[in-house]
């Protein structure tokens, strides 16, 4: 896209060169890396540049493709300050389209549904899911209009594992080199084809990159979880070394990851392929920057989480199964257990994250370090601190 700036050079004018050196800190060794600075966190500058090299730059998730199962299924969305519509086109496929009218700009679609055709409120320009624009009433005295120019701008979209990815970047790199072996570490599971069964949208007042972080560590799981998840829990795997913008990491689990430590016996069955330790754990994986994802042994729960601003960010917490577990018997009633699960864990979870976001405003808040329990939030800094500054970075 036009805005499209990478690297830091660019930046200099926005992000002071203290920034600069705190986030040289990030990256290289773990026994003298540092946490990322408070004010990738909290300020209105920094957040600008963040938008450019982190959202508006490479891939970001926007959820599970059977979000929108048919033809004309729609969603209106604000993301990283970009209004976007994602639609399923006649010809079967995802897009997405600048939620911007040709015509003088306004907004075309809102909320989410079904449509046949993206009709703008305002003077009733009419696209068409493919985006181009098919009708524009009292246009015919306009000389020099040409319909064929003034369809919506389109978007780079992907969906890959069940998984849609959006780029703001005219050329972005394609998505199988951005992902890296991805797909390869996760396919003892039915990821493509696990069914969701629950999406529930919520905001919190922290930055976005710490609601992902506090999903993807286990440090704070029996100080914030002591009496609903801890029990469950075992000590993590060394986490994966791995290509591509993620991060993951395995951990056994008594029971299920999926179930509080008082409810296990409404435990669903194991998926059915999954085989040896991974029918008693959880991989939790972050894709870098936006989706966070738990593989279990017999549920898959993951948030989409969006910025909106440095201070709030708007997240879905989404829930799914395979079709078999689905049709099982007592699935209706078992899984409120695992939906009550993920609720309290949330429940617990954004309290600590809403007080950690007020001590990152201090102005005398400092980066910290990592313990040996939080590797994917240290691998997601090194790989921010890396976006941000281009490659210029000592490795
Ligand atoms: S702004 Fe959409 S038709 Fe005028
Ligand atoms: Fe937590």
């Amino acid at each position: 896209m036009i805005w499209h700036v990478k690297g830091i050079k660019e930046l200099t004018e926005t992000l002071a060169q203290r920034t600069r050196d705190d986030l040289e800190s990030c990256i290289g060794p773990a026994d003298s890396m540092r946490s990322l600075p408070p004010t990738c966190y909290t300020d209105d500058d920094f957040f600008r540049v963040e938008l450019q090299s982190i959202f508006h730059t490479g891939w970001i998730g926007v959820g599970r493709s059977d979000r929108w199962p048919e033809v004309g299924d729609y969603s209106a969305m604000d993301l990283a300050g970009v209004p976007v519509v994602i639609v399923r086109g006649d010809d079967g496929n995802l897009h997405a389209y600048a939620n911007s009218c040709s015509h003088r700009s306004a907004q075309v679609m809102l909320g989410e549904g079904k449509c046949a055709r993206m009709r703008c409120r305002f003077h009733f320009w009419t696209y068409g899911l493919d985006g181009c624009l098919l009708a524009a009433p009292s246009m015919g005295r306009t000389g020099g209009f040409e319909k064929g120019e003034h369809g919506l701008t389109e978007f780079a979209l992907a969906e890959v594992v069940g998984f849609t990815f959006l780029s703001f970047e005219a050329s972005p790199p394609p998505i199988d080199m951005w992902l890296g072996d991805f797909a390869t570490l996760h396919e003892a599971w039915p990821v493509e084809a696990m069914v969701t069964t629950r999406r529930r949208e919520f905001t919190v007042d922290c930055n976005w990159k710490a609601f992902a972080e506090v999903f993807n560590e286990y440090y704070h799981i029996p100080y914030v979880h002591p009496t609903s998840i801890d029990e469950t829990y075992d000590e993590p795997d060394e986490p994966e070394v791995v290509s591509g913008a993620f991060a993951t990491h395995f951990g056994t689990t008594a029971g299920t990851g999926g179930l509080l430590d008082g409810t296990q016996e409404k435990v669903l069955p194991v998926i059915g392929q999954l085989e040896g330790r991974l029918r008693a754990g959880v991989r939790y994986s972050w894709l870098f920057p936006n989706t966070v994802v738990a593989f279990g042994s017999d549920a898959m729960w993951l948030y989409e989480i969006y910025p909106d601003g440095p201070n709030r960010c708007h997240c879905a917490q989404v829930v799914c199964f395979p079709q078999a577990t689905i049709e099982h018997v007592d699935f209706s009633d078992r899984v409120s257990s695992y939906y009550e699960r993920f609720d309290l864990a949330l429940e617990e979870d954004i309290p600590m994250l809403e007080e950690q976001h007020a001590g990152l405003r201090s102005p005398v808040a400092r980066q910290g370090m990592f313990s040996y329990l939080e590797p994917s939030v240290a691998a997601f800094a090194r790989w921010y601190a890396g976006q941000l500054l281009g490659g210029e970075a000592p490795s």
